[in-house]
């Protein structure tokens, strides 16, 4: 497999309530895991951060989508460059709504805290760009 990793920033075109993003979730989920293709996509102010890890091709083909899909602009392609091995291999995608959701659902906030070194620096970069 021609491992690959590609990372961008968008900006939903409105202000997305907890439903619509279920539904990005739901259809996002489901086409990565027949996919092989794994990675982490945050929400926060409005704006997306999202990483994700698979077979050269298969990252091309969702990233057509991607980019193309009407519910946000892309702001930034961050990279896309070869990988040796994945940094979220155990997840179809791992979705963070870090504020918004934390304070509309307090049990999350636990699991929130728990996030990863990795992930962190992820929403750190998006924060500086987007500010
Ligand atoms: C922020 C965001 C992230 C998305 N992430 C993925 C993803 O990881 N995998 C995926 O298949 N679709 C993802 N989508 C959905 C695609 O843009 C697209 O709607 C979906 O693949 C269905 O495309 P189609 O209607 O052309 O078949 C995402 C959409 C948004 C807005």
């Amino acid at each position: 497999m021609n491992l690959t990793e590609l990372t961008y920033i968008s900006k939903s075109h409105e202000q997305m309530g907890m439903l619509s993003l279920m539904t990005v979730l739901e259809g996002a989920i489901k086409w990565n895991q027949s996919h092989g293709i794994t990675g982490v996509l945050f929400y926060e102010n409005g704006y997306f951060c999202q990483l994700l890890e698979g077979d050269k091709q298969d990252i091309l083909d969702v990233w057509d989508r991607i980019e193309g899909d009407a519910r946000h602009i892309i702001v930034r392609k961050l990279d896309i460059k070869p990988i040796e091995k994945r940094r979220y291999p155990n997840w179809k995608l791992r979705f963070y709504g870090a504020e918004q959701i934390a304070s509309q659902f307090k049990e999350m906030s636990s699991i929130l805290d728990g996030m990863p070194e990795h992930d962190h620096e992820l929403l750190q970069v998006m924060r500086t760009i987007v500010d």
